[in-house]
């Protein structure tokens, strides 16, 4: 039986596995080397959005949906245990053409998605046009995603920092994990800047860092977890608590611009390989700033205040890296959401704390074990 384990890792994975398992009376200490829920976490636009790129239908698409199915239970309960309210909006998401390719591209999703009984319409430039009339003239299509939503993802993590904290967890902030240790093939230990700790068991949730930390198998190799980090960046405007530009989220096949209730607007995005570096650049500026006008004209008169770059967790088939280690038994992950962190929040945090606490693997979570990854390496060899 597992009766404690070690979170490393304060963004919105850790938190929602640390939330979790405390719930369940499992004693949690998360360890965070920064400050909660300010990297990825932080960036994100907050889409909860499985629809809106996808032309198959397969096992992440899946559980991306049931992810987003979660939210408005998660988002209830969330209010309940901590008062935040994390500003779930339903109001959906528009996806625009503007050229011959992006209609068909628009078809050929909404064909997709209707075969396989997904909801999304299908609406004509002057339709969409009547549903935000501060869309673009040039728009010659759109699909309506009714169940692609959106949510405060800074508020999120505050919500999850305070449930942690309400249902017993330790949270150890400004505490960097270096290394974690295994006792034969068990898992150990891990060594911190504030010194060594020991559990039953161990999550390394460490987002685009999560291969940057030493794992030491017992014959003096190490594991990694293979997870690589692409820059996204973000655009802040002011539009007016009142007037908002864009009721809805908006997105073209090139970016997307996030109304948050406040009054702010967000226009993303880049998808860069820039190392560990998060700058925002002039080149990712006028792109973002390019492809928001393409969908809203009137963004080009609006005052920027605010700018952001982030670092997505990406593992090398770009799937969540759940499951736990095939190397050390009771380490596990719990990262490599790449895009899609957010999304996923409810359902990572509460089948990883099943898979913990059981020892079952949940059906759901059997695709995305570290073990897959480990066979395609070991097949690469
Ligand atoms: P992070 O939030 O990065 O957290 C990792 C934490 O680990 C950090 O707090 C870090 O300080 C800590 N850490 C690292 N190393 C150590 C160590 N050695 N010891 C202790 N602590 C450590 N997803 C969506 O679902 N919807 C969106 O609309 C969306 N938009 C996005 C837009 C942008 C521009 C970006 C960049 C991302 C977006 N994402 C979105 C993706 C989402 O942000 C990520 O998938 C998610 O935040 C990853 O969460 P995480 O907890 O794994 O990582
Ligand atoms: N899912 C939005 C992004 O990664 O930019």
């Amino acid at each position: 039986m597992i009766a404690d384990v070690i979170v490393l890792g304060g963004g919105v994975a850790g938190l929602a596995v640390a939330r979790e398992l405390a719930l369940r009376g499992v004693r949690v200490t998360l360890v965070e080397r920064a400050t909660l829920g300010k990297e990825a976490s932080w960036a994100a636009a907050g889409m909860l959005a499985p629809q809106v790129e996808a032309d198959e239908r397969d096992e992440f698409f899946d559980f991306a949906c049931e992810s987003r199915d979660a939210y408005p239970a998660f988002a209830d309960a969330l209010r309940e245990e901590t008062g935040v309210d994390i500003e779930l909006d339903c109001t959906g998401t528009l996806y625009l053409a503007f050229t011959e390719e992006d209609d068909r591209e628009c078809l050929r999703r909404f064909e997709c998605q209707r075969g396989a009984g997904l909801i999304v319409e299908r609406l004509t430039a002057e339709e969409v046009r009547a549903l935000e009339p501060n869309l673009s003239p040039r728009v010659r299509s759109a699909l309506r995603f009714p169940r692609a939503w959106a949510v405060e993802n800074r508020k999120l993590c505050d919500a999850l920092a305070r449930a942690c904290r309400r249902a017993g967890a330790e949270i150890l902030e400004g505490t960097e994990a270096r290394s974690v240790s295994a006792d034969g093939a068990r898992f150990a230990s891990v060594e911190t800047s504030r010194g060594t700790l020991g559990a039953d068991a161990c999550v390394v949730a460490c987002g685009a860092w999560s291969s940057r930390l030493p794992i030491k198998v017992s014959d003096g190799a190490q594991e990694s977890p293979a997870v690589e980090p692409v820059r996204g960046q973000i655009l802040c405007y002011a539009m007016g608590a009142g007037a908002p530009l864009v009721s809805h989220v908006v997105y073209s096949p090139r970016g997307y611009v996030v109304p948050r209730r406040d009054g702010r607007l967000l226009a993303g995005t880049t998808v860069e390989r820039a190392g560990f570096d998060k700058s925002v650049t002039d080149e990712g500026r006028r792109a973002i700033t390019a492809h928001a006008v393409e969908i809203a004209p009137a963004v080009e008169g609006l005052r920027q205040t605010d700018e952001w770059a982030g670092l997505r967790p990406r593992a090398d088939d770009a799937l969540p890296l759940l499951g736990m280690s095939t190397e050390i038994e009771n380490l596990f992950y719990a990262t490599g959401h790449y895009r899609n962190g957010i999304l996923l929040a409810p359902l990572t945090g509460a089948l990883v704390a099943d898979l913990i606490t059981t020892g079952e693997t949940p059906a759901p979570l059997a695709p995305f074990s570290p073990a897959r990854l480990a066979r395609a390496n070991s097949r690469a060899v």
